[in-house]
């Protein structure tokens, strides 16, 4: 029986501010919780046995997941001391995964077509581990693979200065139990945490098969607010709903092209044009809602325009003058113009907020 190792933890540090009060991997994408397209995934591909390790956000993540009984699964939650690397969250995991083989699905990625054709493909091989590869831009921000021409893994390099290929190690990879030797065998790498990539490199050096499979489709890491929203326009151009009954419960306003309003949304005199989603119980007055964007339940949108963002529950946004794009807007946070005296931007930031104002 294959188990899953969902990794929930870590510092997030590149989503700061909203990961100071909030788990990066709770961060909705079309509403949802990146974390929750990783476990349905999981439990698509036939498992039901999910571990997850949880950080210091695990009283939300315990909170929005559960038992794991709403996705059909069974979650077992393993704590994680600090963020010691993805070889030491595999270390820790050793008494929930025993013999079993296992899929390691880092929390924060999203992965075209979801992981079936991975798994059966890894359990027809029979190998000991089978990793993804992904073409990137950037590898000197990845865990970087080396094949031979016979496309074998030569060797892998974390974050290497300079990359000898463009094939980056994307964040699922399937295992058998030999792992955990190669995790334990492991030093820490230079800032100070396990790396999976030197743990695979061990699986290697110890003559273990290690499968190379490259992507094709699209694949995200959401740690970063660009692909946080990259991944709810991809999501977002997969929504299929049928416009015409929205017509009729919002006159006078325009819905043009894939528009998901929740429960008790009012949206008064305003244009909104698809592909966006809308929680429940938000307010929309006065303005222009443009393709891609995601907002949460409970928002207020007066007298604005916005595209392409993504702005969680409870927050408010009037009569800000410039349109606002390309923007992920926290919990309860509050943007709005004054007539108050002096005339002047006024602003209460939590620490790690970036602003920019045109
Ligand atoms: P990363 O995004 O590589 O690390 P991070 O969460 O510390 O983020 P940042 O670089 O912005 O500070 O982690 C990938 C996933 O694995 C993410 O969902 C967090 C999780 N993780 C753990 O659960 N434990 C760990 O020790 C580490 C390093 C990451």
């Amino acid at each position: 029986m294959m188990k899953a190792l969902i990794l929930s933890g870590g510092k997030g540090t590149r989503l700061r501010p909203l990961t100071y009060t909030s788990a990066k991997q709770l961060v909705p994408v079309a509403n949802k919780p990146v974390l929750f397209y990783g476990i349905e995934s999981v439990v698509a591909a036939g498992i039901t046995e999910v571990g997850i390790i949880v950080g210091d956000t695990q009283e939300e993540i315990r909170a929005a997941v559960g038992d794991g009984s709403q996705f059909g699964a069974k979650v077992t939650y393993i704590p994680q001391d600090a963020p010691l690397g993805l070889a030491h969250a595999v270390l820790i995991a050793e008494e929930f995964i025993g013999e079993d083989s296992f899929v390691m699905y880092l929390g924060d990625n999203m992965i075209a077509g979801g992981i079936t054709g991975l798994v059966n493909e890894y359990l027809e091989l029979g190998c000991n581990s089978e990793i993804l590869l992904a073409e990137v831009p950037n590898p000197q921000q990845f865990g970087v693979a080396e094949l031979t021409e016979e496309g074998q893994i030569q060797r892998l390099v974390e974050k290497p200065e300079e990359p000898r290929s463009n094939l980056a190690l994307v964040g699922v990879y399937m295992f058998d139990s030999t792992i955990f030797e190669s995790v334990k065998r492991i030093q820490p790498s230079a800032r100070g945490e396990l790396e999976i990539t030197d743990a695979i490199q061990d699986l290697i050096d110890r003559g273990l098969s290690v499968h190379p499979h490259v992507v094709r489709g699209w694949w995200k890491d959401t740690g970063k607010l660009e692909d946080m929203l990259e991944a709810n326009r991809i999501i977002l151009e997969t929504l299929d709903v049928r416009r015409s009954d929205h017509q009729h419960r919002y006159p006078g306003c325009q819905l043009e092209g894939r528009v998901e309003i929740g429960e008790g949304t009012e949206i008064v005199d305003s244009v909104i044009r698809g592909p966006v989603v809308i929680g429940a119980g938000s307010r929309i007055e006065q303005a222009f809602v443009g393709p891609y964007t995601s907002i949460g339940d409970g928002c207020t949108l007066i007298g604005c325009e916005l595209e392409n963002s993504i702005i969680l529950e409870g927050s408010e946004i009037c009569r800000v003058p410039r349109r606002i794009d390309g923007s992920l807007i926290g919990r309860n946070a509050r943007i709005v113009a004054t007539d108050r005296k002096p005339k002047a931007h006024r602003f209460m930031l939590g620490d790690n907020c970036e602003v920019e104002i045109s």
